[in-house]
């Protein structure tokens, strides 16, 4: 069905009524009645607009898009507490502008089902009398910005928690260098205790473990300098497959790998991007503890970007899915954080260089637990990316 078709008819009642009180303002007499509809339809922002009966008279195809909602012809002219019945959030604020006195200029929210983020400005509608004859609701998808936003603040994080880090670890360092010598002076002196022997090589042994995490600190903390070249994603996550084999043991883990021949190759980091994918699959062969699957499947897209913004060009996306046991909500808000591991041994890096190296390369890292059980990975990296430096 053509968009024009679905859009409301020309002549309704209101519009006439508008054009009959309004000729003081001079607007109708310099455009049509068609262009303000065709201004409204044209806007890259959601427009949503109700009667004061309650009925939908405008709602616009960014609208439909922000919200996730099918454009159903019967919708205009129906009451938006059924159009929006799935989207209780916004009824609520449409609701909310024949009810409040002070409208907020600019509010935000989260819409439940599908986790987008929303920018919006509610107004009524008034006659030239000052009554209400409606209200309408301008929004915009902020999803991005808010990815943007929380990247900075990573970034701040990670500066601060850098700085600190390289502060404690040149602390650190030299007096743990000084035990290790030190037990091992120890030990040859005390050759014949093997008490002595079995303690002091403890001691040892915990020192280069030390050792190791504040080394593997040190490289988190330190910025991410890309060596930037034209690199097959493909390869990356076959090299990966391997990697990975040597990090965790994969035992009947069965992987299978989907990789279109016409993958187009992208501007990034060989050895950077494969150890987004190295990490992600050490997590999936540990999380399976040695029996299940993992698919990697890649593939190319062209983002159109959020609603109404710009487009983000074309894409390579890479799904790493296990079946493993998933993760409740509460693990998944903190494993892109620094430190955070529900692992005896973890040191809970993994996810948080992952993220780190996925935002230099300007791409994305979504985590999905699935409902058959097992999570997924969504890697989305641009084909040509404005790689800066990132630390
Ligand atoms: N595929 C997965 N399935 C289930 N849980 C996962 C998966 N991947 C990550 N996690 C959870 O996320 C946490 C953080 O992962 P991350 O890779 O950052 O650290 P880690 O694996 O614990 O330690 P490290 O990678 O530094 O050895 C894990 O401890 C685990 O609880
Ligand atoms: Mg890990």
């Amino acid at each position: 069905m053509s968009e024009r078709k679905l859009r409301p008819e020309p002549r309704t009642r209101t519009a006439v009524v508008r054009a009959k009180r309004r000729p003081s303002r001079g607007l109708d007499s310099v455009a049509a009645d068609s262009f303000f509809r065709d201004l409204v339809w044209s806007l890259r922002n959601g427009v949503l607009a109700v009667m004061r009966d309650g009925t939908v008279t405008v709602m616009n195809d960014v609208a439909y898009q922000i919200l996730g909602l099918t454009r159903k012809p019967s919708d205009l002219g129906k009451p938006f507490t059924e159009v929006l019945k799935n989207q209780q959030e916004v009824s609520r604020i449409v609701a909310s502008a024949f009810e409040l006195s002070h409208l907020p200029n600019r509010a935000e929210l989260r819409l439940k089902s599908t986790g987008k983020v929303i920018g919006y400005t509610l107004s009524q509608v008034r006659d030239a009398d000052g009554r209400i004859t409606g209200a309408t609701l301008f929004f915009k998808d902020l999803t991005r910005v808010e990815q943007l936003e929380e990247r900075e603040r990573l970034r701040d994080r990670l500066a601060a928690l850098g700085e600190m880090a390289a502060a404690i670890a040149h602390e650190v360092k030299n007096p743990l260098a000084g035990i290790e010598v030190m037990a091992g002076l120890l030990k040859r002196q005390l050759a014949d205790s093997e008490d002595a022997q079995a303690i002091l090589g403890d001691i040892i042994k915990e020192a280069k473990m030390a050792n190791a995490i504040v080394l593997e600190v040190l490289d988190f903390v330190r910025p991410i300098r890309l060596q930037v070249e034209r690199i097959s994603v493909a390869d990356a996550v076959r090299d990966a497959v391997s990697m990975a084999d040597s990090h965790a043991p994969r035992g009947n883990v069965a992987v299978t790998v989907d990789l279109p021949e016409q993958l187009p190759s992208i501007q990034g980091d060989p050895h950077q991007l494969r150890q987004i994918f190295t990490n992600l699959l050490t997590n999936a062969f540990e999380a399976l503890g040695g029996k299940g699957e993992v698919s990697i499947v890649a593939s190319a897209i062209n983002e159109e970007g959020p609603a109404g913004g710009e487009p983000q060009g074309p894409m390579v996306q890479v799904d790493v899915t296990d079946n493993g046991p998933g993760m409740p909500a509460d693990v998944v808000d903190k494993i892109f954080s620094p430190f955070f591991t529900t692992k005896p041994q973890g040191s809970g890096l993994g996810l948080a260089i992952v993220r780190k190296i996925v935002d230099a390369h300007d791409g994305r890292i979504d985590v999905s637990v699935l409902e058959t059980g097992g999570t997924r990975f969504r890697v989305t990296l641009p084909v040509t990316g404005s790689h800066q430096l990132f630390g």
